[in-house]
C-alpha cells in the first residue's frame, strides 16, 4: 500500500497541494479559494504574521475566526504541549481521572461569571453547542429551544437547527424539531414567545459573529437573564467566538455583568494550538441533567479533555490572565474602532463599521439605483462584497481578512489580541487605500473579475 510520508507532504509544492485537495478533499474548495487568490499555502507562521510559499509576509487579521487570540504558535502554549510529550504521560485515558482536566475545570469555574461550575470537555465549538442543547433539554424538561435569526452555532444538526441562515439549512432539512427563531436583540420578541411556557432554553451569542458582527442594544443581555428567570427558561450563551478576551472582557456577557445557565466555549480555549471546546453549566442545571449514577454517561465523547488539549488551555488561560489580554483587546479595539469610524464618512461604499474589542465588522452598501435593478448584480453584491474587499486587502495589501458567513456584505477584522497599534494603523490605512482606489461596486467587481480570470489561468 502506497503512503505519503510526513516529510513528503511537507515538501509538496503549491500545485501539488491544490491538486490533492481537488482529488482527495472537498474538490471545489481550492477553486473557490482561487477565485480571489486565496488558494495560497502558508508554510511559516509567527504571532500576527504568516508567510506564503514564495516568502511573502502577511498580517493575519482573521485570526483563525477567533481561535488565535494569542497569535500563531504562541510559545507558552507550544511549550505546554511539548511538556506533555516530554513527560510521556497519558494523553488519552478515558477509563480514569485526569489531573489536568481537574485543574482546567477549576480554572474555568473561576474565570466564568456567576455560578457556572461543571465543565464538559469536547473538541469543536459545534460539539460544545450540541452538548449544551442536550443538557438544556434534559434539565428543563421542556421541548422548545429558541435561538436568534442570523445566529451561527456550528454545522452539526443541533447547532445548525439553532442557526439562522437558510442557505446553509435548507439543503439538509428536515432539521431537528422544536427549534424556533426570533430576531436578535429584541427582548420583547423573546418575552412574547416565552409566555407560552413550552420553551426549555434560549441560545444566543452575546455579539453575533458570523451574522455580521451584530451588537445587541445595551441592556439586552440583562433582560434576557431576567426573562429567562421569570419564565424558568435556561439561557445558553454561546461564547465560542466571543470568549477569552475577544470583545474586551474575558467573556462577552460580562459587559452587562450577567451570567447564563450554560456557556459554550471553543476556538481560543485551545490557545490556537489544539482543537478544543467545552460547555460549562451551573450546579443546578448539571444535577438536573446528569445528577445520578444512571445518568453519568448520558453525554460522552472520545476526545474531549486529552492531556495535550488541557495543557494548551491551561497555558493559554494563564497568559490571558497574566498579560491581561481582555484589557488589551478593549483598549486596542476602542483605538482602532475610532480610527475606522473616520472612514465611514469618507467612503460611500461603507454602510457601517461596528464592533466591540477586537471583533469588528465593516458592512458595505450594496449598489443602489439602476445597478440594483439588475437582479443578478444585486445578488452578486449581496453574496460577495465582503469577499471582494478581502481579496483586495489580501492581494494588494497583504492583510488577511474574511467576510462573515451569514452576512457576506460584512468584512470582519478579528486579529490576534496581541496585535500592536502599528499593525492596527497599517490595516486601517490599507482599507482606506483600498476603498480610495476602488470607490464603487463596479470598480471592485472589475478588479475581482480580473483576479478571478488571472487566477484561473495561473493555477491550471
Ligand atoms: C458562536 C459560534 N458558535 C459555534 C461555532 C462552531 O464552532 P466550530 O466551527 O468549532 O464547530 C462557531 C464557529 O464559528 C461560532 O462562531
Amino acid at each position: 500500500m502506497k503512503y505519503i510520508s510526513l516529510e513528503e507532504a511537507l515538501d509538496f509544492d503549491r500545485q501539488r497541494v491544490i491538486e490533492n485537495h481537488r482529488q482527495f478533499c472537498n474538490s471545489h474548495f481550492p477553486d473557490y479559494l482561487a477565485l480571489l487568490n486565496f488558494d495560497k499555502t502558508y508554510p511559516r507562521a509567527e504571532g500576527m504574521c504568516v508567510w506564503d510559499s514564495e516568502g511573502t509576509k502577511y498580517m493575519d487579521f482573521l485570526g483563525g475566526y477567533g481561535s488565535l487570540n494569542l497569535g500563531h504558535n504562541p510559545p507558552a502554549v507550544i511549550a505546554a504541549v511539548k511538556k506533555i510529550w516530554d513527560l510521556q504521560t497519558t494523553n488519552m485515558m478515558q477509563s480514569g481521572l485526569s489531573a489536568l482536566q481537574a485543574g482546567l475545570a477549576e480554572t474555568l469555574a473561576n474565570i466564568t461569571p456567576g455560578k457556572l461550575r461543571h465543565t464538559f470537555f469536547a473538541s469543536a465549538g459545534c460539539e460544545a453547542v450540541e452538548g449544551a442543547l442536550k443538557t438544556a433539554r434534559i434539565a428543563s424538561g421542556k421541548p422548545v429551544i429558541i435561538s436568534t435569526q442570523a445566529a451561527f452555532h456550528g454545522k452539526t444538526f443541533g447547532a445548525l437547527s439553532a442557526s439562522g441562515r437558510e442557505k446553509y439549512k435548507a439543503p439538509f432539512e428536515p432539521l431537528l424539531p422544536g427549534f424556533e427563531q426570533i430576531p436578535f436583540g429584541d427582548a420583547d420578541a423573546l418575552e412574547n414567545r416565552l409566555k407560552k411556557n413550552d420553551v426549555g432554553a434560549f441560545i444566543c451569542e452575546c455579539i453575533q459573529g458570523e451574522g455580521g458582527i451584530n451588537l445587541p442594544p445595551a441592556g439586552y443581555l440583562t433582560r434576557v437573564r431576567e426573562l429567562c428567570d421569570k419564565y424558568k427558561v435556561l439561557w445558553i450563551a454561546d461564547e465560542v467566538q466571543t470568549g477569552f478576551g475577544r470583545t474586551g472582557k474575558m467573556f462577552a456577557c460580562m459587559h452587562e455583568n450577567v451570567a447564563p445557565d450554560i456557556m459554550t466555549l471553543g476556538k481560543s480555549i485551545g490557545g490556537g494550538v489544539v482543537p478544543f471546546a467545552a460547555f460549562i453549566s451551573t450546579p443546578e442545571v448539571w444535577s438536573k441533567a446528569y445528577g445520578s449514577m444512571e445518568r453519568v454517561a448520558y453525554h460522552t465523547t472520545t476526545f474531549g479533555g486529552m492531556a495535550t488539549q488541557c495543557a494548551a488551555s491551561l497555558a493559554a488561560i494563564q497568559t490571558y490572565i497574566e498579560s491581561d489580554i481582555p484589557q488589551q483587546a478593549a483598549d486596542n479595539g476602542a483605538y482602532v474602532l475610532a480610527k475606522l469610524k473616520t472612514l465611514e464618512a469618507k467612503h460611500q461604499m461603507i454602510k457601517e463599521i461596528r464592533g466591540r474589542g477586537l471583533l469588528i465588522g465593516i458592512e458595505f452598501k450594496t449598489p443602489g439605483g439602476l445597478m440594483n435593478k439588475v437582479a443578478k448584480l444585486a445578488e452578486i453584491a449581496q453574496e460577495n462584497l465582503g469577499a471582494m474587499v478581502s481579496g483586495i486587502m489580501l492581494n494588494e495589501h497583504h492583510i488577511i481578512t474574511a467576510y462573515t458567513l451569514h452576512n457576506p456584505t460584512v468584512m470582519r477584522l478579528e486579529p490576534p489580541l496581541i496585535v500592536t497599534r502599528e499593525q492596527l494603523d497599517a490595516a486601517v490605512k490599507a482599507l482606506d487605500d483600498a476603498l480610495s482606489k476602488h470607490r464603487s461596486f463596479t470598480s471592485l467587481s472589475v478588479k475581482s473579475a480580473q483576479t478571478m480570470l488571472s487566477s484561473r489561468f495561473s493555477s491550471k
